[in-house]
């Protein structure tokens, strides 16, 4: 595995493995990997010549209050890990590489943001499509891989690529978890022993909201009353339980084609969040 610091570098390189016909798949980290980040690997590795990884913590996408600083880093850990997944090129720039001068230019996110994560997050996602489109110009992938564990920044990205004619192919790969069903998430660490044992209720609301939808169940009132029963279980506080339109992240009533069932929960030191898709089919939206 080579890692590389400097924008130049890395664009050079990507650049020389184009021109030799190599498939490039790409997948954009923070860092302190875990086996969803892994399973982005496991799925770019099996369908590209060439695996790149970056590991950057984005000062741009974190609020202010919000835990720049404190978030987690283990560039030793990651580095064995990536190498031992099959990662060909691993990027770690500096901020300073990423961001050298005050900006022209940068990106303004006008959809896909008004709900969920991106109305607390004020200014969240202008920082990740601004982050994003640097380190496409810099690794001039094939493939992106993006986790569904994070589903609005799928639907953030699926219009960064549409919108500016992006020449490359989003692929979106399914939430890892744990064998009670609870997503994998760097922050589960922080759970109090008590709200992990509590945690997997979050995946049962959503598959229970599923269930009602697959069921016949259009009314999305009715759906998010009972997920919010079972999440309401739990010692956490509910920050949002939502239906939407996916990827448009738009309120449909009745409910239609494919929807995302979306939830965030306060625990003590952690803030989960999790969502489940169910695509309607044509033939079954006047059931009811
Ligand atoms: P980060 O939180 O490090 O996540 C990197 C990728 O791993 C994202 O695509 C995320 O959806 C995916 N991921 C996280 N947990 C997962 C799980 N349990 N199963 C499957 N995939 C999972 O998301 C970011 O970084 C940043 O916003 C970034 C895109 C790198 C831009 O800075």
């Amino acid at each position: 595995m080579i890692q590389i610091h400097t924008a130049k570098d890395i664009q050079n390189l990507m650049k020389n493995y184009r021109k030799e016909g190599k498939t490039i798949g790409f997948v954009p980290t923070m860092g302190f990997l875990h086996e969803g980040h892994m399973s982005l690997v496991e799925k770019a590795r099996k369908d590209n010549d060439i695996v790149v990884m970056s590991i950057f913590v984005n000062p741009m996408q974190f609020g202010p209050g919000e835990d720049y600083e404190a978030y987690p880093r283990d560039i030793e850990r990651d580095r064995q890990l990536a190498a031992d997944g099959g990662v060909d090129v691993l990027f770690t720039p500096e901020p300073e590489e990423m961001y050298g001068q005050e900006p022209t230019v940068t990106a303004s996110v006008k959809k896909r943001t008004a709900v969920l994560c991106g109305r607390s997050r004020e200014g969240h996602f202008d920082g990740v499509a601004t982050v994003l489109t640097k380190l496409f110009n810099l690794t001039s992938p094939t493939r992106v891989y993006f986790g569904m564990k994070d589903a609005q920044q799928v639907a953030v990205v699926d219009g960064l690529i549409n919108d500016f004619f992006m020449d490359i192919e989003l692929i979106p790969v399914e939430t890892k978890r744990e064998e009670d069903g609870l997503a994998k998430s760097s922050r589960n660490v922080n759970l109090r022993a008590e709200e992990r044992q509590e945690a997997p209720a979050l995946y049962q609301a959503l598959q229970r909201g599923a269930e009602l939808i697959r069921a016949g169940e259009r009314d999305p009132e009715a759906v998010k009353r009972e997920v919010r029963s079972i999440l309401g279980k739990t010692s956490g506080v509910i920050d949002y339980a939502e239906i939407y339109s996916y990827p448009d992240l738009e309120m449909r009533e009745p409910l239609t084609g494919k929807v995302i069932i979306a939830v965030a929960v306060q625990f003590s030191k952690a803030r989960l969040i999790d969502n489940i898709i169910v695509d309607i089919p044509a033939d079954q939206k006047e059931d009811l």
